[in-house]
């Protein structure tokens, strides 16, 4: 059992000061646009992660009249209390404190695991390669400290290797001598990314496969596929051997370039439905549903790794969705996942009469919830 169980915020975007208890299940936020519904999912995320889902400044999220936020969060862990607090002011380090102990910014990054879901997901499948590189490289690392070393050191390679391109190109004869070990080391390294990417992608693609196909009535299915410019399909040895070959092929328009021009750097998660690259074949909705599945997966490779379900925050994500498909994700939540924050402009009566659980509502109005109603089992 893992949930957040109380919450304080003070200045943080348009909440000046706000106390709140929260459900160890469901939580659903109601109000108009703009009320501040995500705001609050945000000092939540931030809390834990120690960044905003919808900005890297940090100075957005203080009120607009000041320059100061704090949030102060409880959680509940296998019967152990955490109280977990941020200060932030302006032109000086967060300052970040479990119970009575200062941690650095980062340190406690895996320990208080949410997962967010919002419309920006969508970008998952609608935009460029580099925006699923991330995606995977996060998920890989978060699976993985290994992965992260190695992700790390390839980037570091990668980065000598391009500046010896560019320097170099006039003079071939050093140039071919000094780039050899940075060759050796970007395949060896890169050949273990792609491998551990290949696996996660694998295991991705599993934890879709019932949500994607009950969201889409069984007519559809998900496929994920590694997309990399050589075949990494058999063993560790062949994989390095046909790296290292295209590498090679491509030496010409690398000096021309001045930049390496393979390796998992510009490779690709290639996500189809029916066969078809969702990117370019799919609907709105089938866009939608496409990247759900993928946060959904993520979150139950999460819960095997680490025992615990993330604390899942679900941000206007059901008025997208029919009557069916709203019934069956309540269902999917209730059963497969733990706490759940959920805001909603419009349907508050359709989720709760569809609700088999326990829940708490709160109804946002301009930066203050203005009133807490419980439903069934509280
Ligand atoms: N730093 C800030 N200081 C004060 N108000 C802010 C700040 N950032 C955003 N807001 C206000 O918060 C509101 C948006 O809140 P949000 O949580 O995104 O709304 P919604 O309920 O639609 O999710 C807007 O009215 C916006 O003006
Ligand atoms: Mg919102």
């Amino acid at each position: 059992m893992y949930y957040i169980d109380s919450l304080l915020v003070k200045g943080f975007r348009n909440y000046n000061q706000q106390h709140l208890h929260f459900n160890p299940r469901i939580n659903i936020l109601v109000g108009e646009n703009g009320q501040g519904k995500t705001n609050l999912i945000e000092a939540i995320y931030y809390l834990t992660v120690t960044r905003s889902f919808r900005t890297n400044r940090d100075q957005e999220l203080a009120n607009w009249h000041d320059n100061y936020f704090y949030i102060k969060g409880t959680f509940v862990k296998n019967d152990f209390k955490d109280e977990l607090q941020v200060t932030y002011r302006s032109g000086k380090p967060l300052t970040v404190k479990l119970n009575q102990d200062n941690l650095n910014r980062f340190d406690h990054l895996q320990k208080y695991p949410v997962v967010v879901f919002s419309p920006d997901d969508l970008m998952l499948i609608r935009e460029g390669p580099s925006v699923r590189r991330r995606f995977l490289n996060l998920e890989a690392s978060r699976l993985s400290p290994i992965y992260f070393s190695e992700l790390r050191a390839y980037q570091k390679v990668l980065q000598q290797r391009n500046s010896l391109l560019k320097e170099n190109y006039n003079n071939r004869q050093t140039l071919g001598r000094r780039i050899e070990p940075w060759n050796d080391s970007l395949v060896s390294l890169g050949t273990n990314i792609i491998q551990a990417r290949v696996k996660i992608i694998k295991a991705l693609e599993k934890e879709t496969k019932i949500f994607f196909e009950q969201m889409t009535k069984a007519n559809e299915t998900l496929t994920l596929d590694y997309a990399c410019g050589f075949d990494y399909s058999e063993g560790q040895k062949e994989t390095r051997n046909n790296f290292l070959s295209l590498l090679s092929s491509k030496y010409e328009t690398e000096l021309r370039r001045g930049s390496t021009q393979v390796g998992p750097h510009l490779d690709d998660m290639k996500i189809l439905i029916n066969g078809y690259d969702t990117r370019k074949y799919s609907s709105q909705g089938q866009k939608r549903t496409a990247a759900l599945a993928l946060k959904m997966a993520e979150v139950s490779l999460f819960k095997k790794i680490h025992e615990n379900w993330p604390i899942i925050l679900l941000d206007d994500v059901f008025s997208e969705f029919d009557q069916k498909r709203k019934q069956y994700f309540l269902d999917y939540l209730i059963n497969n996942t733990g706490q759940c924050f959920i805001t909603t402009a419009s349907d508050l009566n359709e989720i709760i009469n569809n609700l088999q659980s326990e829940y708490k509502i709160f109804t946002v109005f301009r930066g203050s919830i203005t009133n807490e109603n419980s439903g069934p089992g509280y």
